[in-house]
C-alpha cells in the first residue's frame, strides 16, 4: 500500500493533462437528485414543484431541461489553500449583507450573536446587534404565555417566521433553509480524476460550498425558450435540485451600503456573504489549517529523527 499510494498520485497527476481534465460535465440528474442531504432536504413542496418543470417541444424527449447543472465559477477565496486566512473586513461586510437581506427569510440557528466577537466586534457592539432582534423567549412567562424580548448575545440568529410551514406559505411553497451549515452542505461535482488530485496539498479544493452559493446568488437567468417553470419560482441553472427555485434573486447593485469603500455591487455582496457563510459553517478553519501545517512539519522532523536513531541502534550489528 505504501508503494501504491505515490504511484497512484503520480498516475493521477500525469493523467490530468492527458485527459484534458476538462471539468467533467456535470452529473446526470439522477445522481444529483440522489444527493439528498444536499438537495434542499427541507425545502418543502416548492422545491418538489420546481423540479416538475417540463420542457416543451421535441427536445423533451432527448434531455431533461436544466441538467447538466452549470458549473459554479471557481473564485479565489482568502481562506483557500494550506495558508488560508479570513479577511475580517469581508466577513463583516458579509454579516451586513446577511443581516440586511438574507435574514428577512433565512435563520442561522447554530450561530449565536456572541460568535461575532470572532469577526472583530466588541462586546458592546454584539449586545447592540443582538438587541436589534426580537426573540421569542424559550421559556413562557408566569401566565404560561410565550413572550418576545430583545435579543441577548447568547441568542441564536432567529428565523423571521414562527415555523417552516408559515415560511413556505409566504414564500411560494418552499421554506428557506437555515444557513448555518449551508456552505458545507453544498459542493461541486469534480469528476475523475480531479477529485483525487484535490487531496494533494497544493491543489486541494474545499471551496465548493462558497463557489456554489456565489454562483447561485448571481446566476439567475431567463428560462430558455421551451422551458416552463412553476409560477412563483425563478430559473437558475446552478440550483442543485431543479431548474428553478422559490427564492427570487435576492441581491441587486447598491442594495447594501458599505462603509469601507468596497464596491456596492451584487457580485461583491454575493462574494462577501458566501465567505461569511463559510465562516459560519467552519469558524475554526484557519486554526485547523495552521495546526495541520505544524503537525506536518513535526511529523517530517520526527521521521528524520527516527531514521537517524535506527541507523545508530543498528550500526554495530553485522548484516
Ligand atoms: C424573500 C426571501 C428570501 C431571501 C431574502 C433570501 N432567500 Fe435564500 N431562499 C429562500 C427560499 C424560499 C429558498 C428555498 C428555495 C427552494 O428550495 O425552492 C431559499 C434557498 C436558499 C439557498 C439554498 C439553495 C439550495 O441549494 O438548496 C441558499 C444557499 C440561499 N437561499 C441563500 C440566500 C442568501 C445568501 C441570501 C441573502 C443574500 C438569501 N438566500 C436571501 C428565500 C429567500
Amino acid at each position: 500500500m505504501r508503494k501504491l499510494l505515490p504511484a497512484f498520485l503520480v498516475a493521477g497527476a500525469v493523467l490530468t493533462p492527458v485527459l484534458g481534465l476538462a471539468q467533467e460535465p456535470a452529473a446526470p440528474a439522477a445522481q444529483i437528485e440522489g444527493d439528498a442531504p444536499g438537495a434542499a432536504p427541507d425545502s418543502g413542496s416548492g422545491a418538489e414543484a420546481s423540479t416538475n418543470a417540463t420542457h416543451g417541444g421535441e427536445e423533451a424527449a432527448t434531455h431533461t431541461p436544466h441538467y447538466p447543472l452549470k458549473k459554479p465559477a471557481e473564485l479565489s477565496w482568502t481562506f483557500a489553500g494550506p495558508f488560508g486566512h479570513w479577511d475580517l473586513a469581508q466577513l463583516q461586510r458579509g454579516l451586513k449583507v446577511y443581516k440586511e437581506v438574507c435574514s428577512n427569510c433565512h435563520s442561522m440557528n447554530l450561530v449565536s450573536f456572541r460568535n461575532f466577537e470572532a469577526l472583530g466586534y466588541s462586546d458592546e457592539q454584539v449586545r447592540a446587534l443582538a438587541a436589534e432582534y426580537q426573540i421569542t423567549d424559550p421559556a413562557p412567562n408566569a401566565q404560561g404565555e410565550m413572550f418576545q424580548r430583545p435579543g441577548i448575545p447568547s441568542d441564536r440568529l432567529p428565523s423571521p417566521y414562527p415555523n417552516p410551514e408559515a415560511a413556505a406559505a409566504a414564500l411560494g411553497g418552499a421554506h428557506p433553509p437555515d444557513l448555518s451549515l449551508i456552505a458545507k452542505a453544498r459542493s461541486v461535482e469534480r469528476g475523475f480524476p480531479r477529485f483525487l488530485l484535490d487531496i494533494l496539498p497544493w491543489s486541494q479544493y474545499a471551496e465548493g460550498g462558497p463557489d456554489y452559493i456565489h454562483s447561485l446568488l448571481t446566476g439567475y437567468e431567463e428560462a430558455p425558450a421551451g422551458v416552463t417553470i412553476q409560477p412563483g419560482t425563478y430559473y437558475n441553472p446552478h440550483f442543485i435540485s431543479g431548474p428553478a427555485l422559490a427564492m427570487a434573486p435576492p441581491l441587486s447593485d447598491g442594495q447594501v451600503t458599505y462603509d469601507d469603500g468596497a464596491p456596492q455591487t451584487a457580485e461583491q455582496y454575493s462574494r462577501d456573504v458566501s465567505s461569511f457563510l463559510m465562516w459560519a459553517a467552519e469558524p475554526h478553519l484557519v486554526e485547523r489549517k495552521a495546526t495541520g501545517f505544524v503537525v506536518m512539519i513535526f511529523l517530517i522532523g520526527f521521521s528524520i529523527m527516527l531514521y537517524l536513531v535506527k541507523r545508530r541502534v543498528w550500526a554495530d550489528t553485522p548484516h
